[in-house]
């Protein structure tokens, strides 16, 4: 049933080390590529597979020393397949007996000659799931060289943080904005997106075409809402923003500032002197030196019995928050947290642009002190909730996307953002995160190992390499296809959503996207707002 489909024959092998096959003398070696996905049939089980590295093999090495000429077609064909050929290594992931209707972890390997042959659709969905009524499954890509839906488990997706990976250019950000539409489509979690770049709420560019995409609010007009930085920025790009952030002076702690240090090129002292400061000022500690006047400093630092240099440093450098327009010295900045939890609250998801805004040091700002105030709501609800276990006390669960990961997540800042402790306290609070970096290797090793799905595109790096395979079992063989994939729209998914590693090409997103997910059956409660907008 299978024989125009068949690849070879299983040769030698190990539980531990994967299992080889010789590839068939019908099949050219350049069919087979890393990361396909391969079924091997033993006498009780099927092993589903993932094609790991191929190789030239001769069975002896006269041939090799005295290949044939480059005329010779004849007797290249007759030492194909007998004296030369290829091998092929397969790590089987899951196996399935002819009873079963799931499939199981891999504890045993079929026996020499079991035959192996390129999945089938059935292959794929009996792994994958499919995307059906169940609203559990969500079509993210098919498998390299076939035409046939891979999903992913949303249910599971939404119940650990996650990350996508890849270097720059290879689809992070349109690979993060399906999982959210298929998030949002299903109404699996509901999102607060930190958007740096302005390419989740409203059209984005696309490389290739020139054209553009369609952002998740064009989307979902009645679930998602955006919240702008720069909304002047926002209203030039064609969109009307929902609601205009600010931060307020007293919301910025010594924390949030430590976090910068780099950004504001800030010496230890400097913070020190900031903690003098705000044990006499308290909440109000920014927004008094701002208030400063240069020649004062020298008296002030006598009488905080603080290093005047230092504070005359913190003064200089902290001045450059009076020039972000978004910084304000009154309680705006609490309207904004307010409006962000009402909202959360109601299940509408929240894209924040930063417009024009899109350094590093406003987004590391507004991103951790923005997370910081709902996480601690998060905290007071669910504490609610496990009092009176009424289930309309439960949190909606939350994801919060950050892209620059790294930025909040490096070992220095791991343990000071918030998106560290949100990551290690797993999903205690029903909020995760949803990171999003090119450069997985600048990540504090023990958040990656929090890390539940991972969604990768190629990295080149020895170093990023590893650390996106950090705490996955049996990693030499996935090393090699993470190397090999396109520059472009290829991923490797591996972890809690998937039951076993797999290589997709990336859904397209296009026409066709938009029209299949507005398609889809609606999400069970279809959320309307009155649009409130501010001022
Ligand atoms: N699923 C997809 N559907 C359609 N086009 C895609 C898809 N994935 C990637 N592309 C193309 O690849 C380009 C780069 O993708 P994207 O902007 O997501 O890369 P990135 O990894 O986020 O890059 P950077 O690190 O620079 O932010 C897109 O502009 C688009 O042309
Ligand atoms: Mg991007």
């Amino acid at each position: 049933m299978t024989t125009n489909r068949e690849l070879g024959l299983i040769t030698t092998g190990s539980l531990v080390e994967g299992l080889e096959m010789k590839l068939s003398p019908e099949r050219s070696i350049e069919e087979v590529k890393a990361g396909k996905f391969v079924v091997v049939f033993g006498l009780l089980h099927k092993f589903f597979s993932l094609i790991t590295d191929v190789r030239l093999d001769a069975s002896s090495t006269n041939v090799l020393v005295n290949p044939p000429s480059k005329e010779d077609e004849v007797l290249r064909q007759v030492l194909s397949g007998t004296s030369t050929y290829a091998t092929v290594e397969l790590r089987p992931m899951l196996m399935l007996t002819q009873e079963e209707d799931e499939p199981k972890p891999v504890k045993t390997i079929p026996p020499h000659f079991a035959l192996v042959s390129e999945a089938t659709e059935e292959d794929v969905s009996l792994v994958f799931g499919r995307e059906d009524s169940t609203r559990k499954f969500f079509n993210i890509g098919s498998p390299l060289d076939m035409d046939t839906p891979v999903c992913i488990n949303l249910d599971r997706f939404v119940e650990r943080s996650n990350g996508i990976f890849g270097k720059s250019g290879t689809g992070k950000t349109f690979l993060t904005r399906l999982m959210l539409a298929g998030i949002i489509k299903y109404d699996k979690a509901v999102n607060l997106i930190f958007d740096m770049h302005n390419e989740y709420g409203w059209g984005s560019r696309r490389e290739e075409t020139g054209g553009f995409v369609k952002g998740l609010k064009q989307l979902f007009p009645e679930n998602v809402s955006i919240f702008s930085l720069d909304s002047e920025s926002t209203r030039r790009r064609g969109a009307k923003p929902d609601v205009e952030v600010f931060i307020s002076l007293d919301q910025i702690e010594i924390e949030d500032i430590a976090l910068l240090q780099n950004e504001f090129r800030l010496h230890t002292t400097a913070i020190e002197s900031a903690y003098a400061i705000s044990r006499r000022y308290g909440d109000r500690w920014l927004s008094e030196l701002l208030s400063w006047k240069q020649e004062d400093i020298p008296n002030i630092a006598k009488e905080l019995g603080a290093h005047q240099e230092s504070i005359s440093a913190l003064y200089r450098k902290l001045s450059r928050l009076k020039t972000l327009p978004f910084i304000v010295d009154d309680n705006r900045g609490e309207g904004t947290i307010k409006k962000i939890i009402e909202y959360l609250g109601r299940g509408i998801n929240i894209v924040l642009e930063f417009g024009k805004r899109n350094n590093a040091l406003a987004y590391l700002l507004v991103a951790n002190i923005i997370s910081r105030r709902i996480h601690d709501h998060y905290i007071e609800k669910t504490e609610e909730y496990f009092a009176t276990q009424n289930s309309t006390d439960k949190p909606r669960q939350l994801m919060i996307t950050i892209e620059e990961a790294h930025k909040f997540l490096n070992p220095q800042s791991a343990r000071q953002t918030i998106f560290g402790t949100i990551a290690r306290e797993l999903r205690k609070y029903f909020v995760t995160i949803m990171i999003v970096d090119q450069r997985p290797s600048g990540i504090d090793d023990e958040v990656i190992s929090q890390i539940g799905t991972r969604i990768t595109a190629l990295l080149n790096d020895e170093k990023d390499i590893q650390s996106v395979l950090t705490g996955v079992s049996n990693t030499s063989g996935l090393r090699a296809v993470l190397a090999s994939l396109d520059t472009k729209q290829q991923a490797l998914i591996l972890g809690h959503a998937v039951p076993m590693p797999v290589v997709v090409k990336t859904r397209e997103y296009d026409e066709r996207f938009y029209k299949e997910i507005s398609s889809l059956p609606e999400s069970g409660k279809v959320l309307k707002y009155i649009d409130e907008l501010y001022g």
